[in-house]
């Protein structure tokens, strides 16, 4: 086993016997050598928002130079992470970039199976711990619109466990990786306030006001806290799905047994991803 990764220096993979190598973009040549004898792609790579001199279209071509890279190293199978609901006409250019990337894929050739979850908790998410830190760090906290949009969370490991039985099979095949629960977000937000002990207060706002205040607290943060696509497809339902269950882990479960530790310490983004 071996992990590909932006930052070798930070994985811990030597303790339990994985081979790290560099996700080097910039060397196609030494991707494909880091490949060489692989015979499962587990494929997690995106960019959450645009940085920088990074934007969804480099994460699509990085995307499509990794696929490539694993077909000329005899790759047989590559299991890929991607999202519900992607669309190549869709407005926000996270969902249209994994809908190019899903066909990339299609079109190399090499035999795929497609994970699209909604949203991921457990471990060090980031998404559910700053919510828990906003919360205890601030007296009101601000839903967009009504906030009875619904979101799927899945827990990571149910999500690595699919990954891996989908690893094992010889079909194509495309899923979408949900877990057991689809809280409304005002439901969600609820739940993490009484498990970390808040007493912030829970308003419902226009959303381009929670951009504002989300641009702001983030400038504050030196962090990208909530980008506004993110909001606007929570908003519009992408976060949430209709199909069948493949996890079992309770997100409101889960949450009132991490409540201790969840959104001790603010979870940087640009710190883990562009610093
Ligand atoms: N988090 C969610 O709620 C959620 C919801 C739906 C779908 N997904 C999908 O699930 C997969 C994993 O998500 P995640 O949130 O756990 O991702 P992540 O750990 O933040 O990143 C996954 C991989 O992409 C690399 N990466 C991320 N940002 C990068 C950047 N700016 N420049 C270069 N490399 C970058 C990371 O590099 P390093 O090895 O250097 O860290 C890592 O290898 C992704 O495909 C994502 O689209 C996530």
């Amino acid at each position: 086993m071996r992990t590909l990764t932006g930052h070798p220096e930070r994985s811990n993979g030597d303790d339990r016997g994985i081979q790290i190598y560099p996700l080097s973009f910039d060397d196609p040549v030494a991707l494909a050598r880091s490949l060489d004898g692989v015979s499962t792609l587990y494929n997690t790579y995106w960019v959450r928002f645009p940085h920088g001199r990074t934007s969804h279209d480099t994460a699509v071509a990085n995307s499509r130079m990794l696929f490539q890279a694993a077909k000329h190293s005899g790759v047989q199978r590559i299991v890929h992470v991607s999202i519900t609901h992607p669309a190549i006409s869709s407005p926000y250019p996270y969902f249209a970039g994994k809908a190019r990337v899903e066909r990339a894929l299609a079109e190399t050739g090499v035999p795929f199976a497609i994970v699209r979850p909604a949203i991921l908790f457990g471990d060090r998410g980031v998404l559910l711990n700053n919510i828990a830190w906003l919360l205890r760090h601030l007296p009101v906290f601000a839903i967009a619109g009504k906030g009875n949009y619904r979101v799927r969370p899945i827990h990571v490991d149910d999500l690595a466990r699919l990954c891996v039985e989908l690893g094992a099979g010889d079909v194509d095949v495309i899923v979408d990786a949900l877990g057991p629960e689809n809280p409304t977000f005002n439901e969600l937000v609820a739940i993490i306030r009484d498990a970390v002990g808040s007493r912030s207060r829970i308003v419902n706002a226009p959303a381009h006001l929670v951009v504002l205040a989300a641009t702001m607290i983030g400038r504050i943060l030196h962090d990208v806290l909530l980008s506004r696509e993110e909001l606007f497809a929570m908003m519009g339902g992408l976060a949430d799905s209709s199909a069948d269950s493949t996890g079992e882990i309770s997100v409101s479960t889960w949450i009132a047994e991490h409540g201790d530790e969840l959104g001790r310490s603010y979870l940087n983004e640009l710190d883990l991803h562009f610093r």
